[in-house]
């Protein structure tokens, strides 16, 4: 199967007075046609800058360091041009907060259908709107358009977005944290119908939450994220049965505690950000940097003292960044 998206060695710093902060380190990930990967890390482990960078929204002080994106085969990182036309278009975008995304001023109809017009370069039709409006599975599509944001519930918002997504025909589907602001009954709701469009429409989803349990309901393919690098990545079958990043297996065992959302999950002792250069600091060592989890691994020994681990494949397709593992092999 193509892959539509190849992210090869990325890395993303912001650079302000002279110092450097390293965000994403090194990032590979590929995604093929129909394939829905589900990147899940904590907060601040870059899943939002990387969503940025392909589609070519990062902030002015982000700088790509190295590497790139393939988008159907083609570099996209190299032609701002190319990133824009394919924004909206074939690469579709999903947030958090859709009330951010939509225009309180305006019926949500509209909206699609701007949408539909920028894309078309011609005026709708009312059918046009509506069929989209029931691709999102409004059961009354005929109304819904006529309604303003503030009169929808959130879960229909982030629908009316999924319709805007779709209005492009697009070839993938960015989902950033699609279902961080909604209770656990919309979330699965959401989750259910992304997955009814992806047999319908064979688009691949890149599907990003803080919450593994959730991101292992909708992926075939699970990566997950650390301080801007990949620790573990495999199938989601395989993950779920043997995981071997002491990470991923803290991620698949700290339960969705709705009262935290879009929080780092409370279950894990420490927070990421417990500086990369001090992180063996405890180890009589020299080495500047090592594993990035070595502070808060619940599993860490001598053998992690060593330079920052890298992402090995253990067997077909699953790759795991964990000194320990290595040895163990
Ligand atoms: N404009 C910015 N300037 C400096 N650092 C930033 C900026 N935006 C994000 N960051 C940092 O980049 C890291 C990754 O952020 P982000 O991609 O939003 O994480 P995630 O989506 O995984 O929660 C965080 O440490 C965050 O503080
Ligand atoms: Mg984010």
């Amino acid at each position: 199967m193509q892959n539509v998206l190849e992210i090869k060695d990325l890395h993303l710093s912001f650079v302000s007075k002279g110092k450097e902060k390293k965000v994403l380190r090194g990032i590979d990930l590929d995604i093929s046609e129909g394939e829905t990967l589900g990147l899940a890390g904590e907060s601040g482990a870059g899943k939002s800058l990387l969503t940025l960078s392909i589609m070519g929204l990062l902030p002015a002080t982000a700088e790509i360091k190295k590497g790139g994106i393939q988008f159907q085969g083609a570099e996209i990182l190299d032609n701002p041009g190319k990133q824009a036309s394919l924004r909206g278009r074939k690469i579709g975008i999903i947030f958090q907060d859709p009330s951010a995304s939509l225009d309180p001023l305006y019926r949500v109809g509209s909206q699609v259908a701007e949408t539909l017009s920028d894309i078309t370069g011609k005026r709708p039709e009312m059918p046009q709107i509506l069929n989209l409006f029931s691709r999102a599975e409004f059961k009354e599509p005929e109304k819904i358009v006529f309604r303003y944001p503030h009169q929808l519930s959130g879960g229909e918002k982030q629908r009316v977005m999924i319709a805007v997504a779709l209005a492009g025909n697009p070839r993938l589907l960015l989902a950033d944290e699609p279902t961080a602001s909604l209770d656990a009954n919309t979330g699965a709701q959401i989750i259910s119908l992304l997955s009814k469009i992806q047999k319908e429409t064979g688009l691949s989803i890149l599907f990003i939450s803080h919450n593994l349990p959730l991101v292992e309901q909708i992926a075939d393919k699970l990566a997950i994220i650390y301080a801007g690098r990949i620790l573990e990545t495999g199938l989601t079958t395989e993950l779920a049965k043997r995981s071997l990043h002491p990470y991923t297996r803290l991620l698949f065992s700290a339960l969705p505690d709705p009262g935290r959302k879009g929080k780092p999950l409370a279950t894990i002792p420490g927070s990421p950000g417990s500086g990369l250069n001090s992180r063996i600091s405890d180890f009589p060592s020299t080495e500047e940097s090592g594993c990035a989890f070595y502070q808060r691994c619940p599993e860490k020994n001598l053998t992690c003292c060593r330079p920052e681990p890298p992402l090995i494949e253990i067997s077909p397709g699953h790759r795991v960044a964990c000194w320990r593992i290595k040895n163990e092999n």
